[in-house]
């Protein structure tokens, strides 16, 4: 499949390329979770709040976006997926995890607290006949994917001790029943919600809550504590900052985490009367390489051009990282500080993304030169994805209890594209790639590349699109492949990642990038496509368990 929204561009075509939002319509629902689920559709989640559209006479929580026609089709859901997280799992399914208690009007939905909700894989292309299967009572029999942290209750700001779970579980299960306690989610009270998580190719975790890190060891059920984010910078919710594994890439995928925004604001306080939407966000950015040495070393700080509370880092084909969305003051959450803005604990919408190349040096890695201004606040529960067709999809934002429309900050509806330049120039075409690829084994498709990127500097990339939730985008992953361009330029010999560590089993997309220039996403089954737990696949660097996992957190 290869098409983009040309059409769009008619007007512009006679422009120099560049980057440009451009509003598509309306979501429906709000799409206060995200996630790209084939080439042409992407799934939303919304609380059984109120959004205006119906299904089967009750309000609407659940849709699917079509890429090429710009509309949704709803789906219906029984449980209130409200605050829940979601991932692919190794045989292509995707997996809503938890939820809220039940909450719709007239009583329309079921409690969503120990819910699973299955989107099985659907060819239709425009998601009619696509189904979800939706059972209030799955949770405790739980595949690969590792649940961290939850709360039992609606979120009374910050996490409560006698709310919290604070333990971890594997669905399917691992260990029967039983959850694993985590004295790092202790250590990260109360505001621990959220929590940051990617799987590292040693096949070990690491997580950030508030200020602090870890890296998990699921084997020898260790926590080893990583220095915490410097300057007291806290990232998750309500104090959400964002996180993002930066590109791993061949041979030795080093990797490197990255946090943006947040607060410095105490955790020790009562948010009534001493936080208030206008306090400044942090504008600090931190990284570290997870090796030996990258720990010794400890975090190394940069600064954005602007605070941000909320904001959504989305890898790029291209390895760049966009920062995107959010506020330059208050929290996230609705009601609980002084100063409300409407129902908002938020002020100060930031329209402008930034650009963070993690290659340039210090100090020279972030710029907005470029990315356009939208017209529209994305804060609280709003998405951003990658799309198959290489630009952004983003929408949603609502700082309200319930859907509201008269208000400051509007609950939003309005979906716009984010075209990168490349939107509307000749692009490189991937042809003939295989449905599934293995780990190790190397594979050969045709290509077609434009006359003038003939010389330019290639750069394959196989990425996760990641779940976008409360400022963070779980299991988003851009892992860079070897390749090999024939004699005479049409057929490009890629060798996959090593093994299921370095990309977990299920689905992944792969782009081409020729200088700035990239291809429209194909999609792929990386790993056998067998239903989990799976056995340790493809060329090990060390032994450890395989993953698939998420930060699946429940408010
Ligand atoms: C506000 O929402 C109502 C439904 O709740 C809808 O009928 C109306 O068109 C909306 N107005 C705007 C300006 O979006
Ligand atoms: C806390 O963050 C604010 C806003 O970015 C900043 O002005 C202030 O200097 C920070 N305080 C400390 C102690 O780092
Ligand atoms: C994938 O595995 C999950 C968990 O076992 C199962 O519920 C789901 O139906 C499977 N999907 C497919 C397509 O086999």
């Amino acid at each position: 499949m290869q098409w983009r929204v040309h059409a769009l561009f008619a007007e512009l075509s006679l422009r120099a390329p560049s980057w440009q939002f451009v509003d598509v319509g309306n979501t429906g629902i709000v799409a206060l979770e995200l996630q790209v689920v084939s080439e042409t559709l992407a799934i939303l989640l919304d609380f059984p709040g109120g959004a205006p559209l119906q299904i089967n006479n009750h309000i609407a929580w659940g849709a699917l976006w079509t890429f090429k026609t710009n509309t949704v089709t709803l789906l219906d859901l029984l449980t209130n997926g409200f605050c829940a997280s979601g991932h692919f799992l190794s045989n292509a399914s995707m997996v809503s995890v938890g939820g809220s208690r039940a909450a719709a009007p007239g009583g329309a939905d079921q409690s969503g607290l120990i819910s699973l909700r299955i989107f099985e894989p659907c060819t239709s292309s425009d998601g009619s006949g696509c189904g979800i299967f939706d059972d209030p009572a799955q949770a405790h029999e739980r595949c690969k994917m590792l649940i961290v942290g939850e709360i039992q209750e609606p979120n009374p700001f910050f996490n409560t001790p006698s709310m919290a779970v604070n333990t971890f579980e594997f669905f399917p299960a691992t260990d029967g029943d039983v959850t694993r306690p985590s004295p790092f989610l202790e250590r990260s009270m109360p505001a621990n919600l959220f929590p940051r998580i990617f799987a590292l190719p040693d096949g070990k975790i690491f997580m950030a809550a508030n200020s602090r890190t870890i890296i998990y060891d699921m084997e020898a059920r260790t926590e080893r504590m990583l220095p915490d984010i410097p300057n007291g910078v806290r990232i998750t919710n309500t104090y959400d900052g964002t996180a993002q594994l930066l590109p791993l890439s061949p041979a030795k995928y080093v990797p490197e985490v990255l946090v943006c925004g947040g607060t410095n604001s105490s955790d020790q306080v009562n948010p009534a009367t001493e936080l208030s939407s206008q306090d400044p966000a942090s504008d600090q950015c931190s990284r570290i390489v997870l090796t030996e040495e990258g720990i010794r070393k400890g975090w190394e700080v940069e600064r954005m051009l602007e605070g941000r509370m909320m904001p959504e880092m989305v890898l790029l084909p291209s390895g760049e990282v966009l920062i995107i969305n959010g506020v330059g003051t208050g929290y996230a959450s609705t009601f609980g500080v002084r100063d409300l803005v409407g129902q908002s604990n938020a002020d100060h919408p930031i329209l402008t993304p930034s650009l963070y190349t993690p290659s340039a040096p210090r100090g020279k890695r972030i710029t907005n030169k470029g990315p356009p201004t939208s017209a529209i606040p994305r804060m609280y529960h709003s998405g951003v994805t990658l799309t198959p067709m290489g630009n952004l999809f983003v929408a949603g934002s609502n700082s309200n209890l319930f859907f509201n429309n008269n208000t400051v900050f509007n609950s939003e509806l309005r979906a716009e594209y984010l075209n990168l330049p490349y939107t509307s120039m000749d692009c490189p075409v991937l042809r003939s790639v295989p449905k599934k690829i293995r780990y190790n084994r190397q594979f050969t498709i045709s290509v077609d590349i434009p006359r003038s990127l003939r010389s330019g500097k290639m750069k394959v990339a196989l990425m996760d699109l990641g779940f976008s939730s409360h400022a963070f985008h779980s299991g988003n992953r851009v892992v860079f492949m070897d390749a090999e361009l024939s004699s005479n330029g049409k057929t490009l010999k890629i060798m996959p990642p090593p093994n299921n560590r370095v990309y977990p089993p299920g689905p992944g997309f792969i782009y081409l990038t020729i200088d700035d220039v990239t291809s429209v996403g194909v999609q792929v089954m990386v790993g056998s496509g067998a239903t989990p737990p799976l056995a340790d696949e493809g060329l090990l660097m060390n032994k450890s368990l395989f993953a698939l996992f998420t930060n699946s957190v429940r408010l």
